[in-house]
């Protein structure tokens, strides 16, 4: 593969594939495991992330890229072959989460708001990143609704470190991932679709004008965004025509056609609604981007389920992943219906 920008996005948004996001922190991937009574150690981890990887159907066939934790990025399967190797032989592009967390915003809001770190040294790190084999990267900005939140200061300082940190990643010839994500889950998300709306428009607007001031090249990223919906405790929950209409209204008014692709996030979403509601999006006119999945939770869970920490169940995980991934593949094309979920 070529080191220019718009040829890494352009095959990480290949036609009917996605993004497989496996780059959860030590802390997140314990929490998944322990929901299998599984320890977290580096052996598990390499496991299970191993078992993902090894799942040729999946990889082949809907998955265009796999997001890494530091640690992936630098681990050996069991059988010593380093993990991104086997990404890259299934013909996806290897990539690496970058940011060191969302760490609480100093100021009246600290209890509640957060802004992503990890600029210090990035310059150093995306080198070594890149001599590992990775040619993406992911920036997660966080924004929270809350009840007078967020406030203009915590868009700001998410949006600005996403543009630095995109900059810093064009430099180094990779393509960043930038993920400003307003969260729908939460102790206080009883917001409304509007709301959502509201905020996601305001976000995805301040982030792009960072981006400008930043001279970054928007033909050489991903976006991955949130999609516009109700907050997980809301009384009033949107179908999904109304969060796929939309969603594509506020990225519409928002996103510059240079951007080639859009990968969005599932962000606590069930399986099946993240992929109707990709589906529902494909389906629509008046598209400029590539509009697809770049999922955690909605692809790995029934795999994770399925794999339950057992050597004899890895195949099963492995059905499992390939079945959410043919069917988010489907989405991505605008081809999915809800009987096909039971043919499996
Ligand atoms: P979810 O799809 O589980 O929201 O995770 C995607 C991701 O990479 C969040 O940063």
């Amino acid at each position: 593969m070529t080191d220019r920008l718009e040829d890494i996005a352009a095959a990480m948004v290949k036609p009917g594939q996605g993004i497989l996001a496996a780059d959860e922190s030590t802390g997140t991937i314990k929490k998944r495991l322990d929901s299998i009574n599984v320890e977290s150690t580096a052996d598990t981890r390499r496991d299970y992330r191993e078992m993902l990887f090894r799942s040729k159907d999946a990889m082949e066939n809907a998955i265009s890229g796999v997001i890494l934790y530091d640690e992936t990025l630098r681990q050996n399967a069991k059988d010593g072959t380093p993990l991104v190797d086997l990404i890259r032989a299934s013909i996806a592009v290897p990539g690496i989460k970058v940011d060191t967390g969302a760490k609480p915003l100093a100021g009246p809001t600290s209890d509640s708001e957060t802004v992503t770190e990890g600029l210090d040294g990035l310059r150093e790190r995306l080198a070594e990143y890149h001599a590992l084999g990775a040619r993406f990267a992911k920036w997660r900005g966080v924004i929270t609704i809350a009840d007078g939140q967020p406030s203009w200061n915590c868009i700001k300082a998410n949006s600005h470190a996403l543009a630095r940190y995109a900059a810093l990643c064009q430099e180094a010839s990779i393509v960043p991932i930038v993920e400003p994500e307003v969260l729908m889950d939460g102790a206080n998300s009883t917001h409304d679709i509007g709301r959502c709306h509201e905020v996601t428009e305001w976000t995805l607007r301040t982030v792009f004008r960072e981006l400008a001031d930043a001279r970054v090249n928007l033909e050489g990223i991903i976006l991955k965004p949130n999609m516009v919906i109700a907050g997980q405790k809301s009384p009033t929950q949107a179908s999904a025509n109304e969060v796929a209409e939309r969603t594509l209204k506020c990225l519409k008014a928002t996103v510059p056609s240079a951007v080639p692709g859009i990968a969005f996030l599932s962000g606590g979403q069930s399986d099946a609604a993240a992929t109707e509601h990709l589906s529902l999006m494909n389906q629509m006119p008046g598209r400029p981007w590539a509009m697809t999945f770049s999922y955690g939770r909605a692809l790995q869970a029934a795999a994770l389920k399925a794999w339950g920490g057992r050597e004899e169940n890895v195949a099963a995980g492995q059905r499992a992943l390939a079945h959410r991934a043919k069917m988010n593949g489907l989405a991505a094309r605008g081809e999915w219906k809800a009987d096909l979920e039971k043919a499996a």
